[in-house]
């Protein structure tokens, strides 16, 4: 039986995937439509701290680029292949979900509040092309749900970034 606290998570993440896609099919400019989908997440999830998008360089493939965030400034605005959560996310195209970042050697600190991290790779045409990132205040907030329903908004956003 599925206990109160998920249904009540997959009521908001099934809402919060409707208000993404409307504001993904809204006439408004593209970095304005990342932006707004990074300020529903962090605004509607209590634990979702920091949200943003990062793009692969297309002149250096092997390198990250911060396109739009909602959260505190961060001094990470690039980010080679393979350095910290989210190097190391783009070097293996895959979801990594970090509870508890002090435990991570390859991790790059925006705040000393950040307890944990998710970062979902982005790919158009099998090739990723960017990583949505959210760090977190709390400790061990991410679960199964979260993983799927921002591999969704990933999946979406992807013709987008
Ligand atoms: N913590 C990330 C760096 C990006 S910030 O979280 C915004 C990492 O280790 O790659």
């Amino acid at each position: 039986m599925k206990g109160a606290l998920t249904i009540r998570k997959s009521k908001i993440f099934t809402a919060l995937k409707l208000n993404a896609n409307k504001i993904l099919e809204s006439e408004i400019d593209r970095s304005i439509k990342l932006g707004a989908i990074c300020k529903l997440l962090k605004d509607n999830v209590r634990y979702y701290n920091w949200v943003g998008f990062y793009a692969v360089n297309k002149e250096r493939p092997t390198e990250l680029v911060l396109v739009s965030y909602m959260g505190e400034p961060t001094q990470h605005l690039r980010i080679q292949f393979g350095k910290g959560i989210c190097g190391q996310a783009a070097t293996l195209r895959k979801t990594l979900v970090v509870q508890d970042v002090s435990k991570e050697d390859n991790y790059l600190s925006c705040s000393s509040k950040v307890k944990s991290e998710i970062v979902i790779p982005i790919f158009r045409n099998k090739e990723i092309i960017g990583e949505l990132d959210i760090d977190s205040h709390s400790a061990s907030p991410f679960t199964l749900d979260d993983e799927a329903f921002l591999k969704e908004i990933a999946e979406m956003v992807s013709e987008f970034l």
